[in-house]
């Protein structure tokens, strides 16, 4: 039998840029409040937020995703023709098919890079560096850009009290390349589906067809169980992550946990023991929870404001709607 031919792996990947696109508009608590009968006191206690960015009607979310790809690819040196896999993960691609990727690969001269969305809500972003860790390593890709982009005031209730109040719009690009060094840790990462309704979409889409009464689908949450789920289930995670990575918090110079709420991301330092020297990205405070867009977009604040440095090691780790998590040790750019 004819021994098939295998890709040639390379040794180990990293991450070479990082670009970040936020919606220009400032959304205060103030402008939110009113319909659901809250206050910029208890949205700042409860969440730590204090603004949220969101993106005009002008702009969808492939713009964003646009936006925020120019910026990596200048940041690392490269054009579009160098990249060969564009991984888009969002949840608010209006279009079932064609995939956002593929638009986007075209919009920024990639063509004909592989090109897929990913569905991990605010996990994608994880799963997006997961999977193109894997794919240089084994040779099936030389320059992957990871997408995490969304526009989540498309999906939001200004009178829902669950989770609307929370939600921004951006877009935060990786581009993963060949390292000479390992520059990104195994990714652990998992799914439990029993928890699907804790952040679910009010209703789908046959629905709608079949009694349009029910408007336009939105998001909702459990939020007690959700952040009882990410405050105590996800340190474990996170641990792992470090340990597979063959580190120890004593050895992580930064945080970055999904922007998800300030009190989960306090919850989660103490339960990892970091120590106080551990840079913490509190980017939710300015730019509220973008699901897939937060870690890149929390990551290149850090970056862009000197609180953290080229060559630090940052454990990162995404959760959210499925429920769905991933996390992983990288090197920042
Ligand atoms: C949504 C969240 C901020 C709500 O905070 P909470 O402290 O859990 O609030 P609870 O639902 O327990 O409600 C506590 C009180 O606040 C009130 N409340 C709930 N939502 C409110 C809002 N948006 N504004 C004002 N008051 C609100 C409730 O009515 C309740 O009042 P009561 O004590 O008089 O009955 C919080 O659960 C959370 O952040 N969960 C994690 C969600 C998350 O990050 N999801 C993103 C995807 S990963």
């Amino acid at each position: 039998m004819t021994n098939l031919q295998q890709a040639q792996p390379t040794q180990f990947s990293r991450i070479l840029a990082i670009g970040a696109e936020r919606g220009e508009l400032v959304v205060t608590n103030d402008d939110i409040a009113g319909p659901i009968d809250s206050s910029d006191e208890w949205i700042r206690q409860r969440t730590g937020i204090v603004t949220r960015r969101r993106a005009g009607a002008d702009k969808d979310v492939l713009d964003l995703a646009e936006a925020a790809a120019h910026k990596a690819l200048d940041a690392a040196g490269l054009t579009g023709a160098d990249i060969d896999t564009v991984i888009l993960s969002t949840i608010t691609h209006m279009h079932m098919t064609p995939s956002g990727a593929a638009i986007l690969a075209e919009r920024i001269g990639a063509t004909p890079a592989a090109a897929y969305d990913v569905s991990a809500a605010c996990a994608g972003y994880a799963y997006g560096i997961g999977q193109a860790d894997a794919l240089v390593r084994a040779g099936l890709a030389t320059h992957v850009l990871v997408i995490g982009a969304e526009k989540l005031s498309e999906i939001i209730d200004p009178t829902d009290r669950s989770i609307s109040f929370l939600l921004g719009d951006g877009a935060g690009a990786a581009i993963v390349g060949p390292s000479d060094t390992p520059g990104i840790g195994p990714t652990v990462w998992g799914s439990d589906g029993a928890k699907a309704t804790a952040i679910r979409q009010t209703h789908s889409w046959t629905e709608l067809r079949e009694d349009a009464s029910l408007g336009w689908p939105t998001l909702r949450q459990d939020g007690p169980t959700v952040f009882k789920w990410a405050s105590f289930q996800m340190a474990p995670v996170a641990e792992k992550a470090m340990a597979e990575a063959g580190v120890t918090a004593e050895d992580i110079q930064v945080f970055i946990p999904h922007q998800a709420n300030m009190r989960i991301i306090d919850q989660m330092k103490k339960q990892l023991g970091l120590p106080d020297t551990v840079v913490i990205a509190r980017d939710i405070a300015e730019t509220g929870n973008t699901s897939a867009a937060s870690i890149p977009l929390a990551a290149e604040r850090l970056l862009s404001e000197g609180q953290a440095k080229s060559g630090d090691l940052a454990l990162q780790i995404g959760f959210g709607a499925g429920l769905v998590y991933a996390a992983q040790v990288v090197v920042l750019p």
